[in-house]
């Protein structure tokens, strides 16, 4: 059983003081991320100064220290505790520079940053540009990020968009409507087909796939001929027109009665699921290890059991397509 006992983590980069920030749209889970950044940290004898506002916090200095009593009772919290923002000042050197000024301020030996592809451009500039160790933490409901099989959030956001779908369903059928409902998912369309399979919908529409309207439009007719009582349309936010064009053409191009539906922030709310919460968990321990290891300018990720580093830049220049098998299988199941 000794395995099991926690034991010292070597720390030949002599790291004594981390920062943690939040960036970018918040993602349920965010807040499991910090805490175990914190407790990873103090269970390492290391500080942490936790940064207000993303790096529009810290281009301003809003830097504290904070301790495992501070993440107390935040990791069933959505949201996040230390605040987010999508920050214009960092694009620019100037920003960055007073970023970095801060961090060499506090004595601060490595940043961690939890978001999103935006935030890990900020991330990566600050490491070129100042030298300053970063690591990132994929923090996103868009699951969009190459590098790790899922993002902080994604879990959470397509239970709470599915469970909205099941609802809508109940007065599609009720009314013999045809129901289009928009999910987040501004490049990707991963939300929206995991939502779409497991809400039993006729048909999806992804940005990954430019398939003709007239398809959609043929496919919701042909339901109606089967004999099916209402049917649902899943549409990523981030296919042209939005739901909203999707649900005009199927009306002109049915004549059937077509509601649309468009989901949004409420994906991002509520209190995470035990796989984000668990996800979160592992990716802030390993976050600061990766620090702690000399390891700088990566995302941690997890694929399969294992965690895996891929440079930061990586993240967003190789594309994560969706599953291809699902999206055949959802095909199939729509017959
Ligand atoms: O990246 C997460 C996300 O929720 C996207 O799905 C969506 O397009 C975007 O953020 C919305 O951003 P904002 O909250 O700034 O409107």
């Amino acid at each position: 059983m000794t395995e099991f006992i926690p034991t010292p983590h070597p720390n030949p980069a002599g790291i004594q003081r981390v920062a943690v920030l939040t960036s970018g749209g918040d993602a349920p889970g965010m807040n499991a991320a910090i805490r175990a950044v914190v407790r990873t940290a103090a269970f390492e004898g290391l500080e942490v100064m936790g940064v207000r506002r993303g790096f529009s916090g810290l281009h301003r200095g809003e830097l504290k220290l904070i301790g495992p009593r501070d993440v107390a009772n935040t990791i069933q919290r959505g949201g996040t505790i230390l605040l987010t923002a999508r920050s214009a000042t960092w694009r620019t050197p100037e920003g960055r520079a007073s970023g970095a000024q801060h961090l060499r301020d506090n004595g601060v030996g490595g940043l961690i940053v939890i978001g999103g592809d935006g935030s890990f451009h900020g991330a990566h500039l600050l490491e070129q540009e100042h030298g300053i160790p970063v690591i990132g933490v994929p923090g996103t409901i868009d699951n969009d990020l190459y590098g790790t099989d899922h993002t902080i959030g994604y879990f959470t956001a397509v239970e709470t968009a599915l469970d909205a779908v099941d609802k809508l369903r109940d007065t599609g059928a009720s009314h013999e409507r045809i129901f289009v409902i928009e999910v987040m998912g501004r490049h990707a369309g991963h939300i929206a087909l995991d939502v779409a399979v497991a809400g039993g919908a006729e048909e999806v529409f992804i940005p990954e796939d430019d398939k003709p309207i007239e398809d959609v439009i043929q496919i919701v007719k042909d339901s109606v001929k089967k004999g099916k009582t209402g049917s649902i349309v899943i549409v990523a936010e981030g296919v042209p027109g939005g739901a909203q064009g999707v649900g005009d053409a199927i009306q002109a191009g049915t004549g059937l009665e077509t509601r649309v539906s468009i989901l949004g922030h409420i994906q991002r709310g509520g209190a995470p699921v035990s796989s984000d919460r668990i996800l979160a968990s592992r990716l802030g321990e390993a976050a600061v290890y990766a620090l702690m290891d000399g390891v700088s300018g990566v995302m941690v990720g997890r694929h399969g059991s294992n965690i895996i580093h891929t440079p930061l830049h990586e993240t967003w220049e190789k594309r994560k397509d969706v599953n291809r098998d699902l999206y055949r299988c959802a095909k199939k199941l729509s017959v």
